[in-house]
């Protein structure tokens, strides 16, 4: 089979994706396929497995954030991704996880692989992810939204944005229509005091609306940090969430076709499970099964099933946990491109339940063809 592997793109996850674009199509090449690699952020230029671009090592820090939307539109339209059968896209964040790519291949009337356009969308923006947890019955933690800033212009990313306004501006898609916020970037001390109090008090997580990999996302431990976190986040999305912090453990259940694998647990060295626990080498332990009572285990995969319908999702994705000391889980979100390299998470639990990297990847262009 003809397949093309997008990755690399323009987000803060580029790093991260070249190496799951990589690591997916030297899996394909495996198992025989014809496999071309192209990258939106350059266009139509695609390379053979063996030539492809690698990220030297994901380094400690993620890429700044551009603005950029690349090429996406050149890289869809060009001969590699026409003369396709099937493109498996490995593009995390920004216009490759959002529903724009998916959106391209749409109209180029291309299979892809994983879920469509308003999943990816729906799944990339965290606050409407939230309010389709709590419609699907499942718990999420308790948030504010605050007015954010503008990815790739430190100068916007200063921008203050009226409460309950709407800006014709996005991150993502000009002109595409915002949604209202609940309070203004620049937070008065008795907004900031009521926002604490409404959430339960400190610490509080603060995290851009539309980001991965723990980027711009901070623990807030007193309301003297919480300016400077909301302006951090700020500088990578429109809209800023503040979250009630969960303690407890770290848990992930990748869905394939609807169905649970078997439940990952993330110890990551530092405490958080940040953009540097997540991707070098020795700064987490990972545990698959994770070792958990059977009912919290058989909890935790009903619920990840769960807000994978919600969502309305396809193929695979994978669906981050916290669990609190009495057990009760409470759901980030859900990665519809979640990491795919040879140690990623989804690729531990397809082990877990005796799929090998090469069969995973072969069962979602499967997926993607039906
Ligand atoms: N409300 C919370 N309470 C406790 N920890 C949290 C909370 N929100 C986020 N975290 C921590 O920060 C990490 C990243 O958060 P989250 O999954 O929401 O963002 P992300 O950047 O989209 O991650 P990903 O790389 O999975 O796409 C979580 O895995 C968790 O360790
Ligand atoms: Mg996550």
């Amino acid at each position: 089979m003809k397949i093309v592997v997008l990755y690399g793109g323009t987000s803060t996850e580029r790093d991260v994706s070249l190496v799951t674009g990589r690591a997916v199509a030297g899996a394909l090449t495996e198992l025989g396929h014809d496999v071309l690699l192209v990258d939106p952020a350059v266009g139509d230029s695609p390379t053979g497995a063996r030539e492809a671009i690698a990220a030297a090592a994901i380094g400690g820090k993620p890429p700044e954030p551009t603005g950029e939307t690349g090429n996406a539109l050149r890289a869809v339209a060009g001969a590699a991704v026409s003369g396709a059968d099937v493109v498996f896209v490995a593009l995390h964040g920004g216009t490759g996880e959002d529903g724009t790519v998916q959106g391209l291949l749409e109209l180029a009337g291309k299979r892809y692989t994983g879920s469509g356009v308003l999943s990816c969308a729906i799944a990339m923006d965290k606050r409407a992810s939230k309010l389709m947890f709590r419609e699907a019955g499942v718990p999420t933690p308790d948030w504010r939204v605050v007015a954010g800033g503008s990815p790739g212009s430190p100068a916007g990313a200063g921008r203050s944005e009226p409460a309950g306004g709407f800006s014709a501006r996005s991150c993502i898609v000009p002109g595409a229509p915002s949604f209202p916020v609940d309070l203004p970037r620049d937070l008065s001390p008795e907004q900031a005091a009521s926002i604490a109090a409404e959430l339960g008090g400190y610490p509080l997580i603060v995290k851009p609306n539309d980001q991965g990999s723990t980027v711009g996302l901070t623990v807030v431990q007193s309301e003297a940090d919480l300016p400077e976190a909301i302006a951090l986040a700020a500088r990578y999305s429109r809209h800023v969430l503040v979250e009630t912090f969960i303690p407890g453990r770290e848990l992930t259940v990748a869905v394939l076709d609807g169905e649970p694998l078997p439940v990952v647990e993330i110890e990551p060295h530092s405490g958080l499970y940040d953009y540097e626990s997540k991707y070098t080498s020795g700064r987490s332990d990972y545990t698959c099964p994770a070792k958990l009572p059977d009912d919290v285990a058989a909890d935790l995969s009903e619920l990840a099933v769960r807000a994978y319908a919600a969502l309305g999702c396809a193929g695979y994705a994978r669906v981050d946990f916290r669990l609190d000391d009495g057990h009760e889980p409470s759901c980030l979100e859900v990665n519809t491109v979640p990491g795919m390299t040879a140690t990623s998470l989804v690729p531990m639990a397809a082990a877990a339940a005796g799929m090998t990297f090469p069969e995973l990847t072969d069962r979602i262009i499967a997926l993607a063809l039906r």
